[in-house]
């Protein structure tokens, strides 16, 4: 099938009816920040988790730091993670006075190697955080017999991973503690947010002391974060994209709308205003996109097969997946040979996403989160090889087929 549009990346997971409720927020100034809809997004995504409390936040990133204080966790501590991840993750641990622990990824889940991650285990170690990279679940059988003989402080990084189970049960209840995303490239958006999730009382309660201590919001931000989600619905649209990509590309980071992350972080340093709440608006809108998650995940799991049987015709192998996982996309990453080579290729049919362009995504080095080279060499590699294929609702099977068959020489 032939495409006469272009995908983009992100987009397809908001509506028409939520650009409306985000335009009455915008005209209704009173509950733009505070509100009841905050309280109310914190009890239904504990719900949908299947624990006990939630705390909202501008994004994942600063829930992390503030689970981190609750855990007590700072100077002279040492927190394990995986490489690749975002420089902002990184960050959350170094700000907090911790230091990151790299530990290399599986090439075939592009999670976390759990035999690494307990040969780099000190007596300093704090914190096991397990990323479920695209939204491929991790053995969590495997991570808490790890963490409770080294007595280590589990945290599920669910950013990628909204709607994934292992064993039944949704990702980030199985932790002692999770957090999840709502920036615009993921599975539900709010242009940017966060959450965090716990079943511990005591934790709960630090939480909710950390949120409570966290700036609101200007109203000027959340405002600019409504109106970006409103126009990026408008030119994330199939048939108007080729030209707003191409715009986007010449506007580079010149563009007015909010940026998820400040020059700032991209550098390891610490921006002014990091802890603050999620607005109200914010909240609405996520409330009704959580709403809608299950033919969300139902679509993204579809579209994930097509490629899966697509690729698999190209000798590419699926994403190795537990045996009691079931994984959510939030994007399906394929490894090429010759990466810019396949972007192009399919750049007629959609943008292709390359998480992860370095093994601290978006870093201007990956020593600016004390990253040392060359010690994961799978996730360097890993760095330089992936691209990852759109799953969201705008993403028809007949496009899905049609990109898969564009990498087909590049795979
Ligand atoms: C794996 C991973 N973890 C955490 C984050 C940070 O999430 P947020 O942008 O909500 O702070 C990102 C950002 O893209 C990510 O890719």
């Amino acid at each position: 099938m032939a495409i006469s549009t272009r995908l983009a990346l992100l987009g397809g997971t908001t509506s028409w009816a939520d650009c409306g409720v985000g335009l009455r927020y915008l005209a209704s100034f009173g509950t733009l920040t505070r509100g009841p809809a905050i309280a109310e997004y914190e009890r239904a995504f504990a719900r949908a988790i299947g624990v006990r409390f939630a705390y909202s936040f501008a994004a994942g990133r600063v829930g992390l730091y503030g689970l981190l204080g609750a855990f007590g966790v700072g100077s002279g501590d040492e927190v394990l993670l995986q490489a690749p991840t975002h420089i902002v993750v990184a960050n959350a641990i170094r700000y907090a006075g911790a230091s990151p622990v790299f530990v290399d990824c599986r090439l075939d889940s592009l999670t976390i190697d759990l035999e690494q991650a307990e040969r780099r285990i000190t007596p300093r170690s704090r914190v096991l955080l397990v990323q479920h990279t695209f939204g491929i679940p991790v053995e969590m059988d495997a991570v808490l017999d790890l963490a409770r003989r080294h007595r280590l402080v589990v945290i599920e990084d669910c950013v990628h991973s909204l709607g994934a189970r292992y064993a039944g049960r949704p990702l980030g209840s199985f932790g002692d503690a999770a957090f999840f995303s709502t920036e615009e490239t993921k599975t539900i958006s709010t242009t940017m947010g966060g959450m965090v999730v716990t079943d511990d009382a005591r934790v709960a309660q630090r939480l909710a002391a950390f949120q409570a201590a966290c700036a609101w919001p200007r109203a000027s931000l959340t405002a600019r974060y409504l109106l970006k989600l409103i126009v990026y619905h408008l030119l994330t649209q199939p048939r108007l994209h080729s030209y707003s990509r191409w715009l986007y590309e010449r506007i580079g980071r010149r563009q007015p709308l909010p940026r998820p992350t400040s020059s700032q972080e991209l550098q390891g340093l610490k921006p002014a205003r990091y802890e603050q709440r999620m607005s109200n608006a914010q909240a609405a809108l996520a409330l009704r996109q959580l709403r809608r998650l299950k033919p969300n995940l139902r679509h993204r799991a579809a579209i994930a097969e097509i490629y899966a049987r697509a690729l698999a015709e190209s000798g590419v192998r699926s994403p190795a997946v537990p045996p009691l996982g079931t994984p959510a996309f939030v994007r399906y990453p394929v490894w090429v040979r010759d990466r810019a080579a396949a972007v192009t290729a399919a750049s007629p049919h959609t943008v292709l996403g390359t998480w992860f362009t370095s093994v601290l995504e978006e870093a201007t080095s990956p020593q600016a989160g004390g990253y040392v080279s060359g010690s994961c060499p799978r996730a360097e590699l890993a760095a330089s090889h992936l691209v990852n294929l759109p799953t969201h609702l705008r993403v028809q099977p007949g496009h899905a087929q049609t990109i898969a068959a564009s990498l087909a020489g590049f795979v």
